[in-house]
């Protein structure tokens, strides 16, 4: 395991750029499973998990190679195999995305059935019932999910409206693009990484309309083709780093954060009492006193994302009174609550409610990270805190944040990584 060691309270000031979007990339890579010609990716995020869909894009057959740090060319024209390696997909969830565009090209798709994971069960059956929808035949055979069809036929798919899931939509979609016929998708996510992706399978030929829209329509073509696309920052990192301006009272310009996909984020950072500027493609946020109270209820997009529920919560933790996250997509997400009342936070949960009563400082101790999110959320409490916070389990930040120790180090922070049994060193993710 990694520790991250972090002297809290000096306040964050400078520029940060954002990477591109860690899940956005993730469903590009997939799609370009789809495509049986070139297709090149720019600005991917250098993190561990698109490490892990390049793998396994090239244990399929599909040939991956580094044009530069950021950009993928990809040459999916020969598949090899239509079965995800086990080991793979166990490392992320996310790899369950390569069922829809194996079943699509191959006729076949074999992945092995993703487990549960710390943050709720997240079960896959909205993906297996969309594939039946098309005309599959889907078992499930010694731990993998089997989906077979000769030819896939447009369907119709109602999703659930309390969830529009954001990987059902994107798996059932890219089935859809080769399939005879037109799919409606009801109640498909709204999020802006299966918009982008949409608008690559369309610049790739395929005949998407409805995006970003309650019911999407995909028409089948028979054959796509390559094309040249750029992933859109990550959302999720700039909200990030814009908590932790908040949580330490300081002042940061976060370039390439889109104020149009975090409306819901900027408005409770502004209940909060933060000034926030938006420029052309920057969000500058300050903060000089204590957080005021705020309450959040996370929803699908437009709504509020369950991603930035857990680094809310440091801020609510910090607030002049008492706020209230409430969590409706993932029944898990409250692991990193015990963490946070180590370092003397005040959260009582209620069912799918964190109840916080702000404290002006938090302290320092030794926690663990349990996943990406609750990772980010410990690293901004330590921040915030009064001496030394030590993170174990950092690795699984570089699931989702690019060289997060050193962004946090150009705006000032405290901040160090230590790889176990080394000696204390600035952490730059490489592959
Ligand atoms: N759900 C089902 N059945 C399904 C699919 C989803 O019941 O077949 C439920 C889930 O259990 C959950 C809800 O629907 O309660 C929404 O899940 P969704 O399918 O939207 O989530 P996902 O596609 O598995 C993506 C992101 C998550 C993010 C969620 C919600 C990727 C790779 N992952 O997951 O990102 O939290 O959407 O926005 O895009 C993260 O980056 O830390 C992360 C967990």
């Amino acid at each position: 395991m990694d520790t991250i060691y972090v002297h809290g309270g000096v306040p964050l000031h400078g520029e940060v750029r954002v990477s591109g979007t860690k899940n956005g990339s993730l469903a590009l890579l997939a799609s370009a499973l789809l495509v049986p010609d070139e297709t090149v990716i720019e600005n991917l995020p250098d993190v561990a998990d698109i490490g892990t869909m390049v793998e396994i894009l090239r244990t399929l057959g599909a040939k991956c190679d580094f044009l530069g740090p950021r950009t993928l060319r990809i040459n999916a024209s020969e598949l090899t195999s239509c079965e995800a390696p086990e080991e793979l997909v166990r490392r992320m969830r996310a790899s369950f995305y390569v069922a829809g565009p194996l079943l699509a090209r191959c006729g076949m798709g074999c992945v092995p059935r993703p487990g549960g994971c710390v943050i709720g069960s997240r079960p896959i059956d909205y993906h297996l019932t969309g594939f039946r929808a098309l005309g599959a035949e889907v078992v499930e055979e010694h731990g993998f999910v089997v989906a077979r069809a000769a030819r896939l036929y447009g369907g119709q798919v109602f999703l659930d409206p309390r969830y529009r899931s954001v990987g059902a939509t994107v798996n059932i979609m890219m089935a859809a693009v080769l399939a005879d016929g037109t799919t409606l998708i009801e109640n498909a996510s709204r999020d802006p990484d299966v918009v982008q992706c949409a608008r690559f399978l369309n610049a790739c030929g395929a005949r998407i309309t409805g995006i970003g829209g309650a019911a999407m329509r995909v028409t089948g073509v028979d054959r796509l083709h390559g094309a040249r696309f750029a992933a859109a920052p990550d959302r999720m990192e700039a909200g990030t780093f814009l908590m932790a301006a908040a949580a330490t009272r300081g002042d940061v310009s976060v370039r390439g954060a889109r104020a149009t996909d975090l409306m819901q984020l900027l408005d409770a950072l502004r209940q909060a009492g933060c000034d926030i500027e938006i420029g052309r493609n920057a969000v500058r946020l300050r903060l000089s006193g204590r957080p005021r109270p705020f309450d959040v209820v996370t929803a699908p997009f437009p709504g509020f994302p369950t991603d930035l529920h857990p680094p809310t919560v440091v801020l609510q933790a910090l607030a002049s009174g008492r706020s209230i996250m409430e969590e409706t997509i993932f029944e898990a997400r409250f692991n990193y609550a015990d963490e946070l009342s180590r370092m003397g936070a005040r959260i009582h949960i209620k069912g799918n409610t964190a109840i916080t009563t702000g404290i002006p400082k938090l302290s320092g101790a030794p926690v663990v990270a349990t996943d990406l999110r609750a990772g980010a959320a410990l690293a901004l409490a330590g921040l915030a805190a009064e001496g030394e916070t030590e993170i174990n389990g950092a690795e699984h930040l570089d699931r989702g944040y690019e060289n997060f120790v050193g962004k946090l180090r150009e705006l000032g922070a405290d901040v160090v990584r230590r790889a176990e049994g080394g000696a204390r060193l600035n952490y730059v993710y490489s592959r």
